[in-house]
């Protein structure tokens, strides 16, 4: 098959598309029991978790709001600067809400690290995390994720929501960066 201008940019695929739809159902599946009874309130870190958090929560039984936030963590470079800054906060007070962090991955912790405290001290009644991915080889600082897709290797992913400079956000699956589209240094 052809590759498309977009597959060029990406050196093999990681995680199938029917896979990861396989995995959503499971987490929701899960986050549906886990849930019941509560008035449960999804934050989506933008952008990358636009498309996990919305199949996600097409796969939940429960009632459930969304709400969005968006932190600086890379700019086009591939590392976490450390550096975290609220760049849109959430429209709704999650004062006695129980809150589920929707994210694409977690690289280093430093970003989720700093919005789950930023979060806990709007004392919401309950705070977990979801992430799709995680790279456990990569981390610098603890998180306590509830929710995990999948734990992949220390190589730099885009696709299914995840980006290198804003590109590649729209492929259906999960693939690892093409080698010489990495910054030296990164
Ligand atoms: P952390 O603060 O190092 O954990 O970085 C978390 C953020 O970095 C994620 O929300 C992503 O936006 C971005 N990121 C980390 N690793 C990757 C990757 O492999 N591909 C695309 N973005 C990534
Ligand atoms: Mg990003």
């Amino acid at each position: 098959m052809r590759q498309t201008e977009l597959e060029r940019g990406v050196e093999q695929i990681l995680i199938e598309d029917e896979r990861l739809q396989e995995r959503v159902s499971e987490l929701g599946e899960e986050v549906s029991a886990d849930y019941a009874g509560r008035d449960l309130l999804l934050v989506g870190v933008l952008k990358g978790a636009v498309f996990f958090m919305a199949d996600l929560m097409r796969r939940l039984t429960v009632p459930c709001e969304i709400d969005f936030m968006a932190i600086s963590s890379y700019g086009a470079s591939t590392d976490s600067s450390g550096v975290v800054r609220i760049l849109k906060d959430l429209d709704i007070n999650i004062e006695g809400r129980h809150v589920l962090v929707v994210e694409d991955i977690i690289d280093s912790g430093l970003t989720l690290s700093y919005l789950v405290r930023n979060l806990e001290a709007r004392e919401p009644a309950s705070l977990e995390v979801c992430a799709l991915l995680t790279k456990p080889e990569r981390r610098q600082i603890d998180v306590d994720v509830r929710y995990t897709g999948f734990e992949i290797p220390n190589r730099f992913v885009v696709g299914y929501g995840l980006d290198f400079a804003e590109r590649y956000r729209n492929l259906p699956y999960v693939g690892v960066l093409h080698a010489n589209l990495i910054p030296e240094g990164a």
